[in-house]
């Protein structure tokens, strides 16, 4: 059975890393603001305490290496400005699922590409993923966006499947397979 460890990965401007119990401020930031969280079945974080459950639940992925779940830095400050995961992992079948989000004020500079390029890569090379799967918010053009830039098509559509702030949300799925990923990569598809 395969395991999945979160390394620490470097990008030009970015360092993808494990979270540690110092993050909680900085992830509250991120997980606090609705624009944040504007098409997620989850509301806005209240209290720190939802971010030290997160980053708990983060250690203990860590330590038994069923999910990569990545702290996005900025390499020049350090500072976190959000995070991008590879879960819901399905050993048998090489496959699993991306979630991302960056806090607000980052949004617009090219981030999420770059930090979702890099955990890609490491999960199609150092964990064999053979698949990885995306849901979004139809509404969600700036997240569809950065899927289609990274080779991700669009598969389906799934009416109602969320609950989203109180009221039913659809949800576009999108897939990147491995052989997407090689052939984008190979034509030199920079983020
Ligand atoms: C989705 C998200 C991660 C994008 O992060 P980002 O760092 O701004 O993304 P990038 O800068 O790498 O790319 C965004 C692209 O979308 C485009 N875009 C932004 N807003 C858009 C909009 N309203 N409509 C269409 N395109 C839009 C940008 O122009 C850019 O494309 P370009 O490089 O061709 O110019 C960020 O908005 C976010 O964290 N949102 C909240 C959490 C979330 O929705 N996560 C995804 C859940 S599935």
């Amino acid at each position: 059975m395969s395991t999945y460890s979160t390394p620490v990965l470097t990008t030009q401007r970015l360092v993808l890393r494990p979270l540690t119990h110092q993050d909680a401020p900085a992830l509250f930031a991120v997980f606090s603001d609705p624009a944040v969280v504007r098409y997620w079945s989850a509301d806005p974080w209240t209290d720190i305490s939802f971010a030290e459950t997160a980053i708990a639940r983060a250690m203990e992925s860590y330590r038994d290496e069923t999910d990569i779940r990545f702290a996005i830095e900025l390499a020049e400050t350090g500072e976190l400005i959000g995070t991008v995961n590879l879960h819901h992992f399905f050993n048998q079948n090489n496959r699993c699922e991306l979630g991302y989000a960056l806090g607000s004020p980052h949004w617009g500079k090219g981030y999420a590409t770059e930090a979702i390029a890099a955990a890609l890569e490491h999960g199609f090379h150092a964990a064999k993923l053979n698949r990885v799967e995306a849901d979004i918010d139809p509404r969600n053009s700036a997240s569809a966006k950065v899927l289609e830039k990274l080779g991700f098509r669009k598969e389906g559509y799934m009416p109602q499947r969320w609950l989203v702030h109180g009221q039913y949300a659809d949800t576009v799925n999108y897939g990147l397979l491995r052989s997407y990923w090689e052939e984008r990569s190979a034509g030199g598809g920079a983020a």
